[in-house]
């Protein structure tokens, strides 16, 4: 028998079908309008009856809450809104009564311009504080470099107390830390031990790979300016760093790690996630997720195509496959709603979201639910800036608007590429607020809830919610889908066409990802006594596919 490689040994996270939570915007328990913690157990049995087995929660710590919760404050406590830390407890151990795990989402590239640390750092430049944070004397008057923020604008920010700029490659009120210091390094492993010994079982490691920045700080080639992922990621020491977290934190106990690495190549993936490199378990990459992301980002929007959609999968499942592990997600709290960028949302909403549900589940790696897919949840209409809350929209706004952009021409932007789209509330009936709220909800509910909700999902046997159940039952029934090996097939068609072998067990996965049927031949399909496992259509026709039609076989 030979020996099974390292990156396919049996582990539970690489089981698992994780289901990721965007806290404010999932149920409000106490009808102030923001959703919280209470709300997410109130949910728990919802959650569970998915058939998921992690949850990702995103921050939850103390914050001001201009990011999202990304721009911490306190790490050892919970954001008011929240609720408080007997609630996280209490949410922690209904997880874990249902048989289920938690990872939580920790910030360490930066941190909220409130932390006491950069209080104290800003205060004077031999402050205790002041090598936590990346400080630079201006340049001619200038800023230190032409570092541009991945929310519109310069990098630095200059600070009139000393006269000096510090770096926030996010937003002006999340400034980067500095993980040369040693000292930061200690508190921020100390910190994850201490959420270890409440018993979590993760984390997500945010923005991680940019923590080690160049050294000298250089100006980028100005034709390069704006390739950000480039000119932040993969410093001289992230790979030190990364080593060390995992020995001083979770490499201690049975736990996993998933890193988020924008940027991040089949190449670069095996130094972050390979199980020799002792770094992360795996990482999220932005291949597919920055598929229509222009030279200048987010707002830059390009065209994109299936072929090179199937092209960057077949890259990714075949690079990795059996040297490490993967996550496999196509949305998160970052993007637009999955089915409304790449499926149709419109004539064939259901089809399509059981299409990319399928192949969502249907992969090697991980797979990763972001809340509200389960259901088709889409993409919301803004008219208007007014309406639009996220920090990265309301800044490229801002500085499209100084170059002479209209205010029309942007909404149209975010409309496509904004990530106010995931962060709309829960839509759970057709009750006021989509059940989410009785009091004004932080943000509108799309108003398409009394259509799209989980009540009225849960009543429909042929809904997306039942889908995404019964794709997971299968995932967990058939190894091959977990640890079998990928191979595309006709990857020159319409189609998308892959097989998954595991020993003698193997699957063929049929997607039409368009809006037109498919009648030329599927030699495969040819074979007798296929099984059909799974299919978003209920009558076969052998001959043809239909528009968005997903079929998933087993060979007898
Ligand atoms: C990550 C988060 C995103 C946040 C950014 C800065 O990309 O997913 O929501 O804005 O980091 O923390």
């Amino acid at each position: 028998m030979p020996k099974t490689k390292p990156a396919l040994k049996q582990q539970w996270w690489k089981e698992a079908v994780v289901y990721q939570i965007y806290p404010r915007s999932f149920q409000d328990s106490n009808n102030d309008g923001q959703g919280d913690i209470q709300g997410i157990i109130s949910r728990l049995d919802y959650i569970k009856n998915l058939g998921v087995d992690v949850i990702w929660l995103n921050p939850v710590y103390k914050s001001p809450n201009e990011d999202g919760g990304y721009d911490v404050s306190d790490y050892y406590d919970i954001m008011e809104d929240f609720g408080t830390m007997a609630d996280f407890d209490e949410l922690l151990a209904g997880i874990h009564s249902r048989g289920m795990k938690l990872i939580m989402d920790v910030v360490l590239n930066h941190t909220s311009a409130a932390h006491p640390w950069f209080v104290e750092s800003r205060k004077s430049k031999n402050n205790k504080y002041r090598d936590y944070y990346i400080w630079a004397p201006p340049d001619n008057g200038k800023e230190p470099n032409n570092w541009l923020s991945y929310f519109g604008g310069p990098a630095w920010e200059l600070d009139p107390q000393t006269g000096e700029y510090y770096l926030h490659i996010y937003a002006r009120r999340q400034p980067d830390v500095n993980w040369d210091n040693k000292n930061l390094r200690q508190d921020f492993y100390k910190m994850m031990n201490w959420w270890m010994d409440k018993g979590i079982d993760g984390f997500r490691v945010d923005a991680i790979n940019s923590i080690s920045k160049k050294p000298g700080l250089p100006s980028a080639p100005e034709k390069d300016k704006y390739n950000l992922d480039v000119i932040y990621s993969d410093g001289p020491r992230l790979h030190e760093f990364l080593k060390e977290m995992r020995a001083e934190t979770y490499g201690k106990r049975d736990m996993f790690a998933v890193g988020e690495t924008p940027g991040a190549t089949p190449e670069t993936t095996l130094q972050y996630a390979a199980p020799e490199s002792n770094e992360f378990d795996m990482v999220f990459h932005f291949d597919i997720l920055k598929i229509d992301f222009g030279t200048k980002g987010r707002f830059d929007r390009r065209e994109w195509t299936w072929a090179e959609l199937k092209s960057i999968l077949n890259t990714w499942q075949t690079e990795l496959y059996g040297k490490t592990w993967y996550a496999m997600c196509l949305g998160n709290h970052d993007f637009a709603r999955m089915v409304s960028r790449f499926g149709n949302d419109k004539e064939y909403h259901d089809q399509s979201a059981k299409l990319l549900a399928t192949m969502l589940l249907t992969h090697y790696g991980t797979p990763y639910i972001f809340q509200g897919d389960e259901l088709g949840m889409t993409n919301m209409q803004y008219k208007s800036m007014k309406e639009v809350q996220d920090i990265d929209s309301v800044n490229s706004f801002t500085y499209f608007a100084k170059d002479g952009g209209t205010e029309a021409e942007f909404i149209k932007k975010v409309n496509t590429q904004g990530r106010d789209h995931a962060r709309t509330p829960m839509q759970w009936d057709s009750t006021a607020n989509g059940g989410f709220s009785k009091g004004k909800p932080w943000m509108d509910v799309n108003p398409n809830f009394k259509r799209i909700n989980v009540a009225a999902a849960e009543k429909q046997p042929n809904s997306i919610l039942h889908f995404y159940r019964q794709l997971i039952a299968m995932r967990k029934k058939h190894p091959m889908f977990i640890y079998g090996d990928y191979q595309q097939l006709h990857s020159e068609t319409q189609l998308y066409v892959y097989k998954r072998t595991l020993g003698k067990d193997t699957s063929i996965v049929v997607l039409n990802p368009s809006n037109n049927p498919y009648t030329a031949t599927i030699p495969e399909l040819e074979l007798t006594n296929l099984d059909l496992l799974m299919g978003n259509y209920s009558s076969i026709n052998t001959k043809q596919l239909e528009p968005w039609e997903a079929r998933v076989y087993r060979l007898p």
